[in-house]
């Protein structure tokens, strides 16, 4: 097992053994930072920021330049092609023969995903809208490692944004993988998305419990207003996503002694309207106040950085905040990425033992679509037919793979059952045993009877939920 030529896309794509080998060669770099400077010789790394950036962008470039590598940049869309309408695709496939690497930002949700279907060099995903940062997660744990030894067993709160967070939503899959358990304390309105739990409780074999926030005395107090539960999220060995890696992961949730880590996150202003007032009345704020109970003696303060008003300054000189230390471990975890997706550096990994068979993929140019406006396969649609994981077949649900939000459509057809039999292009209710029946690759899904008959498609007396001959439900 390689990582080189991969992408790197979600935290999904490396194993629990992959991260553990990047952080042991981004251990041996950073003993050895100075003596790095042949490892990426004569590569150059593409590195496109469409949304401001500080610490990911300069410690992806800082990486390189260590590596001996080169970096060729653009770093507003304005003054890019994609500004004349060009697509990610034709984008992804120039700078493919231009460069090694590419590394790229952007506000669309599955932007990355779309660059590394058409790139043919490896792909990193700096962030994507809302969706995820894979990068700041191995930064994440990497820290988290080396300042407590191990991730499994420990007691994560993250705080603040989890809705539009990306930073939270790499990071809980990984936690949750490696055996951490996650206690969530949003600010109000900004809750972990049902898409996120949903995918932690359903492939990861997690389970979402309301816990009382005085299990967590000072926790309650971070967490905003009269709520008087918080949702603890407990990792259970029933499901495992990788059996062979979760093996030893039993309930280890002893709230009582407090957290390991907050994970401290700002408003992601530019994902939201609310206005600074409203925003402010139920935001949680880490503060002295906050550290003061003795359950926060071993808590670690982290924060993805930039801080706005989430973390008070007061805070920075107290030994457990390492948000600092965090961002200066981008650069060696990031050399380590980028020269083993390079092939430039390898460390012998055994091959991962299976896991959860994938779903299967449904794939149609008209029919069932994603409905989320900023992934990125809505918006490059004229090239991108609508493409969704089957994660579920009661009720139907379709996942679409770039931004990972979920549809149920209601009705389905057969490519095959009317075999030029005009009379016999019938559509169904997804209700009826007839989903059953239906090969996956013969699948055909509608959004609504309308849909279905504007394609050319009659009701069968499946179509309609609850008539007599209609859903067996
Ligand atoms: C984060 C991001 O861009 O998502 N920043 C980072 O990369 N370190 C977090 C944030 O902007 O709040």
């Amino acid at each position: 097992m390689s990582l080189t030529k991969r992408d790197l896309v979600t935290v999904d794509d490396l194993s629990n053994k992959e991260i553990e080998s990047i952080f042991s060669l981004a251990d041996q770099m950073s003993d050895t930072l100075y003596e790095q400077s042949e490892v990426c010789k004569g590569k150059i790394m593409a590195s496109l920021f469409f949304e401001p950036s500080t610490r990911t962008r300069l410690s992806f470039e800082a990486a390189m330049h260590r590596l001996g590598g080169n970096v060729i940049t653009a770093m507003d869309v304005k003054a890019t092609s994609l500004a004349k309408g060009e697509s990610i695709a034709d984008m992804a496939r120039v700078i493919g023969s231009y460069a090694d690497i590419m590394v790229i930002r952007h506000p669309w949700e599955g932007a990355a995903k779309v660059a590394a279907e058409y790139a043919g060099i490896p792909v990193i995903n700096a962030g994507d809208g809302g969706h995820e940062h894979p990068t700041q997660t191995l930064c994440d744990l990497f820290s988290l490692k080396k300042e407590k030894g191990a991730i499994d067993g420990l007691n994560i709160a993250l705080c603040g944004d989890l809705k539009y967070g990306r930073t939270i939503h790499s990071l809980t899959y990984a936690l949750a993988r490696m055996g951490a358990s996650i206690i969530f304390c949003p600010g109000d309105g900004y809750e972990i998305p049902d898409y996120v739990v949903k995918k932690l409780t359903e492939e990861y074999g997690g389970e979402l419990r309301k816990i009382a926030a005085n299990d967590v005395p000072s926790l309650a107090g971070v967490v905003s207003g009269d709520k008087a539960e918080l949702d603890a999220l407990y990792l259970t060995p029933s499901t495992p996503h990788q059996p062979a890696l979760l093996t030893d992961i039993g309930m280890r949730v002893d709230l009582k002694q407090g957290v390991d880590a907050l994970y401290v996150t700002r408003l992601q202003k530019e994902r939201t309207n609310t206005s600074d007032d409203d925003v402010k009345k139920s935001y949680p704020v880490i503060d002295k106040k906050t550290l003061k109970g003795k359950e926060f003696k071993e808590t670690l303060v982290m924060h993805p950085l930039p801080r706005v008003d989430e973390l008070a300054y007061e805070v920075d000189s107290d030994p457990r905040s390492i948000y600092f230390k965090q961002a200066a471990r981008g650069v060696p975890v990031r050399m380590a990425l980028i020269s083993m997706l390079l092939g430039a550096k390898n460390i012998e990994m055994p091959d991962v033992e299976a896991g959860k068979a994938s779903p299967p993929i449904y794939q149609r140019e008209f029919g069932a679509r994603c409905h989320n406006p900023n992934c990125a396969a809505v918006h490059e649609a004229r090239y991108i037919d609508p493409k969704f994981a089957i994660v579920n077949f009661k009720p139907l649900t379709l996942r679409c793979v770039y931004c990972e939000r979920e549809t149920q459509p209601k009705y389905m057809a057969s490519t095959k059952w009317h075999q030029g039999t005009i009379e016999n292009k019938l559509y169904h209710n997804v209700q009826s045993h007839l989903l059953a029946k239906i090969d996956t690759s013969n699948m055909l899904f509608f959004e609504s009877e309308e849909d279905a008959k504007a394609h050319g498609f009659k009701p069968s007396r499946f179509a309609e939920k609850g008539k007599k001959g209609g859903t067996d439900q």
